[in-house]
């Protein structure tokens, strides 16, 4: 299982790297605009805050294959270390991914909201597939069912594409998708910092304090 931080706000990354384990960062048009900066400097500091050997997702814009193949490519010269394009699951977007491939250009096929279009991707060779979790729910869907179904269909198949979910609302959402065997998840901010807080932990961390202080004196540690 690997986790990825959905985010472009430095703070946030470079706080959620220091204390969780984090496998690198993903990035979409929405959240780069959002932190209204040149991109590529953005995408350059992202980098280094989370290291060469951490991944960096980044989307394509173009409309053609031939476009978001040129992207991929400018983005992938002008930034160091581990990258990984993100490309819609769109026709033009497959054929993307199988050009890419044929360069050993690492893809993520992003906005999937069906197994069969996880399936076509996983077959044109995308290293990762992004099901949109929260967004297949919010159409009646059942996003964790998705998920659970591109598991069985890679299984069947035996196609090596990871599994990274996306578009979560919620820490149930992320934990029903690791249950139905996603490899990897990618989670905004906020949400990563609930996975771990829980009020019944934090009490009885408080309690074991008190009653070694009561003891042992304030400030005392093991030490
Ligand atoms: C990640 O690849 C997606 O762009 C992102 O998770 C979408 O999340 P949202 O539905 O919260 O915008």
């Amino acid at each position: 299982m690997k986790l990825y931080i959905d985010s472009a706000d430095i703070k946030q990354i470079a706080y959620l790297h220091e204390y969780f384990p984090i496998s690198g960062v993903t990035t979409n048009p929405s959240i780069i605009a959002k932190e209204d900066r040149p991109y590529l400097d953005l995408l350059q500091n992202i980098k280094e805050v989370i290291g060469e050997e951490r991944e960096l997702f980044v989307q394509v814009i173009g409309d053609t294959p031939e476009e978001m193949v040129e992207e991929a490519k400018f983005i992938k010269r002008k930034l160091s270390g581990e990258i990984v394009l993100k490309v819609p699951v769109t026709e033009e977007g497959i054929k993307a991914i199988k050009l890419l491939t044929a360069e050993n250009i690492p893809t993520l096929a992003t906005t999937i909201y069906t197994p069969f279009q996880a399936l076509i991707a996983a077959m044109a060779g995308a290293k990762y597939v992004a099901p949109y979790v929260n967004r297949i729910d919010n159409l009646i869907g059942n996003g964790v069912k998705v998920v659970s179904e591109i598991v069985s269909l890679y299984s069947t198949y035996q196609l090596p594409t990871e599994i990274l979910a996306a578009s979560f609302k919620n820490v149930q959402q992320v934990h029903d998708v690791c249950l139905a065997g996603a490899h990897s998840v990618t989670v905004d901010p906020e949400i990563i910092a609930k996975f771990i807080a829980f009020p019944a932990t934090s009490k009885d961390v408080a309690e074991f304090k008190e009653t070694w202080q009561n003891r042992y004196g304030v400030n005392k540690t093991n030490l």
